[in-house]
């Protein structure tokens, strides 16, 4: 079965066919009215569940237009609101749901539930965002940067600030997809050794280097997110803030990339924290191009699970 657990978890043929299926797709819809269905439906008469156990606006919206315009059914879940908020094991959920649904994506805390959800599944379950990664959002940004600057192989991309769980799925992109990637920010948070190991291990130059004017020399692509997710604790948001601030994006930091280096952000964005309005608004952010392509990246990725 097709889970879409992880990108490093994924076969990097597998990776490319979605990102060319991707790109098909959004190909074919262009200029069309947003809530019209496409001309192939393959989800028709299937339904998929979308699980939250946290906040989302565009995992949530683009997952569940994509199934629509495919012609499928959705459902969409607040894990407070199910008996797996009230202690359900996530086994038995996982069994009851497949019972009824073709697909499950879930968006949770500790990636156990989502590694208990795929065992105890029979339908395929998409990774939505865990504390520990991001994989759909990495494959928008990887269609995003190859629409803007073609193959993503071979390029450098810079991460400044937190190496949280998006930057992990970047890593894990770095080995798949070829990149090579610097991590700019603070040595107390620093991307997950095992993942800068994976990277390292399948070829890729990965870099640690403290000073952010230095990372971005030659970079391609700068990217950000927000300095405390939605999996830290409130109470570090001062501490991480103080840490953080030298490795904000702004204008100053954008110069000493590469004239036609790109800006990519997940969002949501702290303006004026991360990253300046300058930066975000400005005419290298791609920022807008990679929610869209939640969109379509997510769709490919139900096609490939369901085989259709
Ligand atoms: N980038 C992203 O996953 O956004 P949401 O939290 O709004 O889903
Ligand atoms: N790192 C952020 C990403 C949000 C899409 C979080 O986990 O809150």
């Amino acid at each position: 079965m097709n889970h879409f657990l992880d990108i490093h978890k994924t076969d990097p043929a597998d990776l490319r066919g979605i990102i060319d299926s991707a790109r098909a797709m959004k190909g074919t819809r262009a200029g069309r009215p947003r809530g019209t269905r496409d001309d192939e439906r393959p989800l028709e008469g299937r339904t998929v569940a979308l699980i939250f156990e946290k906040p989302s606006t565009r995992t949530r919206v683009s997952f569940d237009v994509g199934v629509r315009q495919m012609g499928g059914e959705t459902m969409v879940l607040s894990g407070a609101d199910m008996q797996l908020g009230h202690g359900e094991t996530i086994a038995d959920t996982a069994r009851v749901m497949s019972r009824y649904v073709d697909l499950i994506m879930i968006r949770t805390f500790d990636e156990s539930v989502l590694i208990d959800m795929s065992e105890f599944s029979d339908v395929p379950v998409i990774n939505g965002l865990t504390d520990r990664t991001h994989p759909c959002q990495i494959m928008a940004d990887v269609m995003t940067f190859e629409e803007h600057r073609g193959p993503i192989a071979g390029k450098k991309v810079v991460w400044s600030g937190d190496g949280n769980n998006v930057c992990s799925s970047f890593l894990h992109a770095a080995a798949q997809f070829g990149f090579d990637l610097t991590f700019t920010g603070p040595a107390q948070l620093d991307p997950e050794e095992e993942f800068v190991g994976l990277a390292r291990k399948a070829g890729r130059k990965i870099t640690i280097e403290r000073d952010p004017y230095k990372a971005v020399e030659g970079a391609d692509l700068v990217v950000t997110d927000t300095w405390v997710s939605m999996h830290d604790s409130q109470s570090s948001k001062e501490r991480r803030h103080n840490m953080l601030r030298p490795y904000q994006v702004n204008e100053e930091l954008m110069r000493h990339a590469k004239p036609d280096a790109l800006f990519m952000h997940c969002l949501p964005a702290h303006r004026e924290e991360e990253v300046t309005s300058a930066v975000m608004d400005g005419p290298r952010s791609v920022i807008f191009d990679e929610a869209e392509n939640r969109l379509h990246a997510q769709k490919a990725i139900m096609r490939w699970c369901l085989g259709v």
